[in-house]
């Protein structure tokens, strides 16, 4: 996990995000602080700057969960990883009565964001949810211990995507289902420079115009340049251990959803 001081802010300012996306070994270096810096706006930003559509995607992919999730019985633990400020943590609590959720996240801020909301607007789930601060590329759950999983806008961000899948892959049991939700890389190669062209500039304005850093939001479309296409994710589902149930493709391959059982 990255370390840094005296602040994020300080920490990010000295980093190159295109080197950092470039290089496994040093991309969590900058992601960690950059999230960081986000976590207080986060939800604002995210709301906004997909003008709702977020909230409709995470709302089927909940529909998914629980679609896929039926022959599952009773659901007892889940997982949602890169939980951000807890969305679908919270969301995958009020699916099933005595579920656990463990809201996993390596942003330290992140998780301080997601606990304040167990704390008051989702008091109503705060016994079912963990929230820690962790790391999706070395899980602290044990073997086959989780029912379900949840991940959204989450692989891309990690150095790893493949370890993250496998890791994934070691504590759903047999069975268990995996929900994911990101930005891919379009296929088609002028929608996907448009695409990427909108992100990056709307993202660099509104960094700027917030943090006076415009990578802070322009880390979007950098990030999914260096990424892939949806179809080359359930190819990565498929070769670690999982069958690709769906997929949901949205803002024509700029974001889908995968539902996969793990075998
Ligand atoms: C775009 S946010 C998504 C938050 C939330 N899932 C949502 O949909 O609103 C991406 C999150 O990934 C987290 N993250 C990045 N690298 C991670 C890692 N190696 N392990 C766990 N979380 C990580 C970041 O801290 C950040 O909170």
């Amino acid at each position: 996990m990255a370390e840094y001081t005296p602040t994020p802010e300080a920490v990010l300012r000295t980093l190159d995000v295109n080197e950092h996306l470039a290089d496994p070994s040093i991309k969590q270096a900058f992601v960690t602080p950059m999230f960081d810096i986000i976590a207080p706006r986060y939800d604002r930003f995210t709301r906004w700057f997909s003008f709702g559509m977020d909230a409709t995607w995470k709302r089927e992919a909940m529909d998914a969960v629980r679609e896929a999730a039926r022959r599952i019985r009773p659901v007892q633990r889940a997982l949602d990883l890169a939980t951000g400020t807890g969305d679908l943590a919270f969301a995958l609590a009020r699916l099933w009565p005595g579920v656990q959720v463990d809201a996993l996240d390596a942003s330290p801020r992140m998780i301080d964001q997601a606990r304040q909301r167990l704390a008051v607007r989702d008091a109503d789930v705060a016994t079912a949810v963990t929230a820690m601060v962790g790391d999706m590329m070395a899980l602290p759950q044990g073997d086959a211990s989780v029912d379900v999983i949840t991940a959204s806008y989450a692989v891309r961000n990690v150095p790893d995507a493949r370890g993250a899948v496998r890791e994934m892959a070691r504590v759903l049991r047999p069975g268990g289902v995996l929900v994911t939700l990101d930005f891919y890389k379009p296929a088609f190669a002028p929608w996907r420079a448009l695409f990427l062209g909108y992100l990056q500039v709307a993202g660099d304005m509104v960094g700027y115009a917030w943090h006076r850093d415009p990578v802070v939001y322009g880390y979007i479309a950098r990030s999914i340049a260096h990424f892939m296409t949806e179809a080359e994710f359930s190819e990565l589902l498929n070769d670690e251990g999982f069958d690709v149930v769906s997929v949901q493709c949205y803002l024509f391959g700029g974001v889908g959803r995968h539902v996969a059982r793990r075998r």
